[in-house]
């Protein structure tokens, strides 16, 4: 009634009661929650009521443990959001190091998949399968939760839910793409920072409330919460790392600006490229070799007919000076004659690929090769091998110097693996969190296949994560240097291994001011090796935004164009603009290569917004459409159509 609603909680301090769509008076009542509608955007109509039946409370007194503390607590009532909660549940708080704090919940009872990330910790979370935690935060300077397409760094508060699960998902604002990374940073309002994981692997939500909160919402796994304490910003993400795993260090070379397409087709096409950049004299070291290098896009092969002499030719580019790197994807076509496609007879042999939940018989799904495809399963100690084996082999074919590892959410091209998923609570749960589709099997395997380290239902964020270190030691071994990864699906701690770009981005001006916000998120969450795709990905570039992202793209830390208009396809002004800015790159390569390094021992940032150097000017807050490398140089790039000056101030960072 109206007099409830006046009396019930304020809108901004609203917990959204009913987080799957579909929440009317009648099922919120039900539920033991208030309903009041209201105008305010996006909040939620169904809610905690002040006096909430939900939750849990303390049972006993708290037990002293090695590192902290232990408690029991205790379901309030019988009502149950999502079904089958867990009570008692437990929580461990240990105080790890001086700067981080963990607090653990879990069922004492009854194991659940946890993280295999081991953390150590010298010396000093989780509820029922359905698993909801709020926390209100000290101000609404909150960054980070990966990975999306968010429209500021800054995040906006105003019940704005991200969801996270990894997805072949070209950015787009709202939407799960292809990583994971439930990681943020809060800067208080006195400057002191702190930053919080949540080490989970399951489908998963976050919703920003106004008031402001945060709720975590999660579909399995515990809840395992990391508190790194700063107090500043750069000390957030040192003690971040210093938890996960360091970024890897570079090779020097890596740091050159990269070529890449995908569709040159042939190796004519490929050799007139890098021969007019080498015309116009555009600095340039590393080319990449998109699927279109392979027969009939079938891993460890080259296409012998339209890139006939493809070894020599990368030969030839080393000795030049040049690095190569080739892609390659994780499903394995099934389909060619017995005997003739040694990954896939290896592979069959090992008994290494996701299974159906049966745990026996391979997933057969469909993507680039031809036919049907099976995929390995990385979290298995025998895949790792297999891989490690196909990889070494390969350089002897393709002298690469580094693999860049796509598709790997993983993808596939059906809903679900043939034929379809079964009708069950692990392929559909009673929540799904708010990913696109609302779907665990759209473009991907059905969460109940089975993977060495589990459910694909636990390990499916994982995929590209568990393929990351296997493919740096495999490139490590087989080329005797330093590796280079570039992985498409990230995880907590995939920087330790790779690197990453922002995906299939679009040839649309906005999405040049997304590439910053990417970059500096991915920077927070340990991985500085990361660009986007300059020129855009998807839709078709013009000259003055190619131009512009150039000259932005210059400044990525991964600096790569893969686009179809290369830097030497618009002309000499073109070019000559495009070589002048990769010039002051080139000149500030000592610069940059210590920032990696400052970040491979003591985990800093590579590139940093202005408010981690100026974090108690609250004006720096919001921006971010300029960056920094390390604390010493800014980069403020133009950012839309027909412009030649940035304003002073200009920020679109919200209020
Ligand atoms: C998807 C990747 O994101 C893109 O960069 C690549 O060109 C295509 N796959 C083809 O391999």
């Amino acid at each position: 009634s109206p007099e409830q609603c006046s009396r019930a909680v304020a809108v901004q301090r609203r917990v959204d009661c009913h987080p799957q769509p579909g929440a009317t008076q009648e099922n919120c009542e039900a539920r033991g929650c208030t309903w009041c509608t209201t105008d305010v955007p996006n909040a939620p109509w169904c809610f905690f009521p002040e006096d909430s039946p939900y939750g849990y409370s303390l049972g006993g007194n708290a037990e002293k443990t090695a590192k902290g503390w232990r408690v029991t607590l205790n379901k309030r009532s019988q009502l149950s959001l999502f079904g089958n909660d867990i009570s008692p549940v437990v929580v461990d708080v240990e105080f790890q190091t001086k700067d981080r704090l963990r607090f653990k919940i879990y069922d004492p009872n009854t194991e659940r998949f946890e993280v295999p990330l081991k953390i150590d910790s010298p010396g000093v979370a989780v509820i029922s399968i359905y698993l909801q935690i709020t926390t209100t935060v000290p101000s609404t300077s909150v960054y980070g939760f990966g990975e999306h397409e968010h429209v500021s760094f800054k995040h906006n508060m105003d019940f704005v839910t991200y969801g996270m699960f990894s997805r072949d998902q070209a950015p787009t604002p709202f939407a799960n793409l292809y990583g994971v990374h439930p990681f943020y940073m809060c800067v208080e309002d006195d400057s002191n920072a702190h930053g919080v994981l949540l080490l989970n692997s399951n489908a998963q939500d976050v919703s920003l409330s106004p008031n402001p909160s945060l709720t975590f919402r999660t579909i399995g796994g515990i809840l395992d919460f990391y508190v790194f304490l700063g107090p500043t910003p750069e000390n957030v993400v040192q003690q971040y790392t210093e938890a996960i795993g360091r970024p890897h260090m570079p090779a020097y070379w890596s740091l050159g600006f990269q070529l890449s397409r995908w569709g040159y087709g042939s190796i004519d096409v490929l050799k007139e490229t890098v021969n007019r950049m080498h015309r116009y004299d555009i600095p340039y070291d590393v080319q990449h070799l998109d699927i279109d290098y392979m027969e009939r896009r079938l891993d460890f092969t080259y296409d012998k007919e339209n890139f006939a002499g493809l070894p020599e030719y990368l030969q030839e580019l080393k000795k030049a000076g040049m690095h190569n790197i080739i892609i390659l994807d994780p499903f394995i076509s099934k389909d060619e004659e017995p005997g003739t496609y040694r990954p896939y007879d290896l592979g069959e042999e090992m008994g290494i690929w996701v299974n159906n939940s049966d745990g026996v018989t391979p997933a057969v799904g469909q993507a680039w090769p031809p036919g049907n495809a099976v995929f390995p399963d990385y979290t298995n100690p025998r895949t790792v091998e297999w891989w490690n084996q196909l990889c070494l082999e390969f350089k002897n074919v393709l002298d690469y110097d580094g693999i860049w590892i796509d598709m790997n959410e993983p993808s596939n091209f059906l809903q679900g693996q043939f034929p379809g998923c079964a009708d069950n609570d692990i392929n559909n749960p009673p929540y799904i969190p708010s990913i696109s589709d609302r779907s665990l099997a759209e473009k991907t395997l059905c969460p109940d296949s089975k993977t060495y380290l589990g459910e694909h239902y636990n390990t499916h964020s994982l995929f590209g994560w568990s393929q990351t270190a296997p493919t740096f030691h495999a490139v490590q071994q087989a080329t005797g240097k330093r590796a280079f990864v570039l992985s498409r699906s990230t995880f907590v701690s995939s920087g330790k291994h790779g690197g990453h770009w922002l995906g299939d981005n679009f040839s649309q001006w906005k999405d040049m001011h997304y590439s910053i916000i990417g970059m500096l998120e991915f920077n927070l969450f340990g991985m500085p090796y990361i660009g986007a795709d300059i020129c855009g990905f998807n839709y078709n570039t013009t000259y003055e935004l190619c131009l512009r992202w150039m000259q932005l793209g210059s400044f990525y830390p991964f600096s790569r164009n893969h686009n179809e208009q290369d830097p030497a396809f618009f002309g000499e002004e073109f070019a000559k603009i495009s070589r002048a800015t990769l010039r002051i790159r080139y000149s500030l390569l000592p610069y940059l290569y210590t920032l990696f390094f400052e970040s491979h021992v003591h985990g800093n940032t590579v590139v940093r917004s202005l408010m981690h150097e100026f974090t108690s000017d609250q004006q720096t807050r919001g921006i971010d459409t300029a960056f920094l490398w390390g604390p010493a140089f800014m980069v403020a790039p133009v950012l839309e159509e027909a412009s030649t000056a940035i304003k002073k101030h200009h920020h679109t960072g919200i209020k």
